[in-house]
C-alpha cells in the first residue's frame, strides 16, 4: 500500500516506536530497502533527496514505488527529503509523492513559517504529509551545507509557535545529530527532545540517523522521536560491497552478478536500522 506518512507516524507515536526512513539513490537500492522491510514486516518510508529526483526523475521514482506497493503488502510512503524549492515540491506531489519535507530552516523563523505554510496549503489538497525543520542540523545534505559553527538547536517555544502557525504534520527539530558519520559520539540534547515532545503533539523526526549508537537511538525514541532518517550508512555499505566485489573480480561485466552482494549488504544494514527503531513486525 502506498500511503501518506501520516498514518504510519501517528501509529508509531501512539505505540512508542519509530519508522525508519531510508534515502535511496538508485532503483536497485529501492528494491533492496523494500525487500528488507517486507522480510521484517516493517512499515517503511522511502525517501529521495532533490539530487536523486533530478537524477532519476520523479515519475520514474513514483512508478517504481507504486509497483513495489502493488506486489508487497507492506505500508510504504514515498517522501521528498530536505527541499527548499516550492516548484520541486509541488512537482513531486503532482507526480505522486505521498510525503514531502520543506526545509526552510536556513531562513528566519518568520520566513520559515511562511514558506512552510505555502507547502502545507498545497499539500493538503493532495492529502500529502508535510515535514518541516527548525534549528539547523549540521552536515551536508544535497546543496545545503551547515558547518558546526552555524549549527543551531531548535528552541522548544519556537517549535510550539511554528507548529501552531503552520499546521505542519511532523517536525524535525535540530537536537544535536548531524548528517553523515560522526567523528566522535553525537552530542544529542535529550532534554530538549523531551521538552519539545511535551509541547507539540505531532510526530518528531530525527535526522542524521547514520552512526548514532543504538542506546542513544532507543533513548531518543522513548522520549518522542517517531521517524529516523538513514542515508549515509546504507550508501556506504552498498558502495563498499561493490568495491570489494571488483577487487576480487575486476573484469566482471554483468550487473546481475556484481549488484547481488551490494544489495545483500544494503539489506542487512537496513534490517539493523529497522530493528533499532522497533518497527519490525508492525504490520
Ligand atoms: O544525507 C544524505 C542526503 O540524502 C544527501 O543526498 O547525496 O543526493 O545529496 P545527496
Ligand atoms: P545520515 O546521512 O546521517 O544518515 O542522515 C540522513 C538524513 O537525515 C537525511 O535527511
Ligand atoms: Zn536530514
Ligand atoms: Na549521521
Amino acid at each position: 500500500m502506498l500511503l501518506s506518512s501520516t498514518e504510519m507516524l501517528q501509529k508509531a507515536k501512539a505505540q512508542n516506536y519509530c519508522i525508519s526512513a531510508f534515502n535511496v539513490y538508485t532503483f536497485e537500492m529501492l528494491q533492496g530497502v523494500i525487500e528488507a522491510a517486507q522480510e521484517l514486516r516493517a512499515p517503511v518510508i522511502i525517501q529521495t533527496s532533490v539530487g536523486t529526483v533530478k537524477q532519476l526523475g520523479a515519475n520514474y521514482i513514483v512508478a517504481h514505488v507504486r509497483a513495489a506497493a502493488e506486489v508487497n503488502e507492506l505500508p510504504i510512503a514515498l517522501h521528498l527529503d530536505h527541499c527548499s524549492d516550492f516548484t520541486i515540491i509541488s512537482d513531486c506531489i503532482r507526480a505522486g509523492y505521498t510525503s514531502v519535507m520543506i526545509d526552510a530552516s536556513h531562513f528566519s523563523l518568520e520566513e520559515n513559517i511562511s514558506r512552510t505554510k505555502q507547502v502545507v496549503n498545497f499539500a493538503q489538497k493532495y492529502k500529502v504529509h508535510v515535514e518541516a525543520e527548525l534549528g539547523k542540523i549540521v552536515g551536508t545534505e544535497d546543496n545545503i551545507i551547515v558547518s558546526e559553527k552555524e549549527m543551531r538547536l531548535a528552541d522548544p517555544d519556537e517549535c510550539l509557535e511554528f507548529v501552531e502557525a503552520t499546521r505542519v504534520d511532523s517536525l524535525a527539530p535540530a537536537v544535536g545529530t548531524a548528517h553523515g558519520i560522526y567523528k566522535q559520539e553525537p552530542n544529542i540534547d535529550f532534554e530538549r527532545i523531551e521538552r519539545i515532545a511535551s509541547m507539540v503533539s505531532i510526530p518528531l523526526v530525527l535526522h542524521g540517523g547514520s552512526g548514532i549508537p543504538e542506546a542513544q537511538v532507543k533513548r531518543a525514541i522513548s522520549l518522542g522521536m517517531s521517524k529516523m532518517n538513514i542515508a549515509t550508512e546504507i550508501r556506504n555499505v552498498y558502495s563498499e560491497a561493490l568495491r570489494n566485489y571488483f577487487r576480487q573480480y575486476e573484469a566482471e561485466n554483468d550487473p546481475r552478478r556484481y549488484l547481488v552482494p551490494a544489495r545483500e549488504a544494503l539489506k542487512s544494514k537496513v534490517k539493523e536500522s529497522i530493528r533499532m527503531c522497533g518497527c519490525d513486525g508492525k504490520y
